[in-house]
């Protein structure tokens, strides 16, 4: 652990609709519980927003027996980890991540709503819907996940005319860097078009005129340090959304297998996989994804039904995306799915929360409790 502060100027605090990051880095939420509520905390206690990822939490859960309990248990195990997350970090952000694609979407926002979650971050879809769901408490700050100018365009017009509401910050997901599925073609992957150094400053200059900055653009995809934060304020960003890097800390909810995978890594370990939500997605290289290329048949049986469009389950022709990344939260390597973003291979140790945001910030504010 590194004792002191390090010679670097804090980043500029964010606000997102009535909340104020001391630090503008959001934990991207990650599936099926990487991000839980030991992460989401602890990010939560360093000053940035801590997301839980809402899909599938029940399997690992005291709720889930069988699989009829799926989609209740999701909703009880949902209430639980935002409860715990609360109690390990009073006053910090603590949101959640909710994909459209899932079946139980709106289940999982009114949910989070319901226990206290300050932000709501929803991508795989557009959330069109998203400010109904969460019009219990109108408080939460709604962030819709989007990939292009249009979709921000899109969705601001469309929630400002249904429910006179504006998202309260985008999240531009970089198809290019970032981990999981990513939000366009496979054909499209890697055209620079989409990238980060071509959208932020549109979306940013977008926010500047429209909407008088209202709208802060926070960039997601391939931040790994400080360097990287820096370049994408530059670039018109009000903050980053950061997810691979939080992997291998102690804090985070994943078998210790799984960071292993990541400090293991080498160049060309990363690999893009087409999941049965019709998406290219982006992972390490292991057992599964080799015997998936190699055309074997692996982990066909559907047993949680998450998703409303999905290959396996409806056409029998991929795997089943819930059981695989379950596998891999458990530490199974075999048989385990290990989302990353193409940052994986930079990973060479598993380090505490607080020294990666003294890394990142420049200090720590666990060691003056606020
Ligand atoms: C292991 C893993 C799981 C993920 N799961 C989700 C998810 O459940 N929902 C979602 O919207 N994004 C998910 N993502 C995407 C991240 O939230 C984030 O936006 C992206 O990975 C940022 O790029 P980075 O990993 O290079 O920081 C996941 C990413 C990883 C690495």
């Amino acid at each position: 652990m590194t004792d002191q502060t390090l010679d670097i100027s804090p980043l500029p605090p964010l606000q997102i609709g009535d909340y104020t990051l001391q630090v503008p880095i959001i934990q991207g939420g990650m599936g099926v519980r990487v991000s839980a509520h030991g992460l989401a905390s602890s990010v939560a206690n360093e000053g940035g927003a801590g997301l839980i990822a809402t899909v599938a939490l029940s399997v690992a859960s005291k709720h889930y027996k069988k699989r009829k309990d799926y989609y209740r248990a999701n909703k009880l195990a949902l209430a639980d980890e935002l409860t715990w997350a609360r109690e390990k970090s009073p006053k910090g952000i603590i949101g959640t991540n909710c994909m459209v694609a899932i079946r139980d979407f709106e289940a999982m926002v009114r949910t989070s709503v319901e226990y206290g979650a300050q932000m709501i971050v929803s991508g795989a879809g557009l959330p069109l819907r998203l400010p109904e769901y969460a019009a219990a408490n109108p408080r939460t700050a709604l962030i819709p996940i989007i990939s292009s100018l249009r979709a921000a365009q899109l969705m601001a017009r469309r929630w400002f005319k249904t429910y006179k509401r504006l998202p309260d910050a985008l999240v531009f997901e970089d198809p290019n860097t970032a981990g999981g599925h990513l939000g366009i073609n496979r054909e499209q992957l890697f055209d620079p078009e989409h990238s980060m150094e071509r959208v932020v400053p549109e979306l940013a200059e977008w926010s500047r005129k429209q909407y008088n900055d209202e709208i802060p653009i926070v960039t997601a995809g391939g931040i790994w340090d400080r360097a990287d934060i820096d370049h994408a304020l530059d670039l018109g960003a009000k903050g980053v959304q950061m997810a691979s890097r939080f992997i291998c800390t102690h804090e985070c909810d994943a078998h210790d297998n799984f960071k292993q995978a990541f400090i293991d890594a080498k160049e060309g370990d990363v690999v893009i996989v087409d999941s049965p939500a019709g998406l290219p997605s982006r992972a390490i290289e292991t057992t599964f994804t080799k015997a998936l290329f190699r055309g074997k048949e692996v982990a066909t049986d559907c047993f949680a039904t998450c998703l409303s469009h999905c290959r396996c389950r409806d056409s029998e022709e991929a795997f089943c995306i819930c059981s695989a990344l379950h596998d891999a939260q458990q530490g199974n390597m075999e048989t385990g799915l290990v989302f990353t973003g193409t940052n994986a291979v930079r990973h060479d140790k598993v380090i505490s929360m607080r020294d990666l945001f003294v890394e990142l910030n420049g200090r720590s504010l666990t060691d003056s409790p606020r």
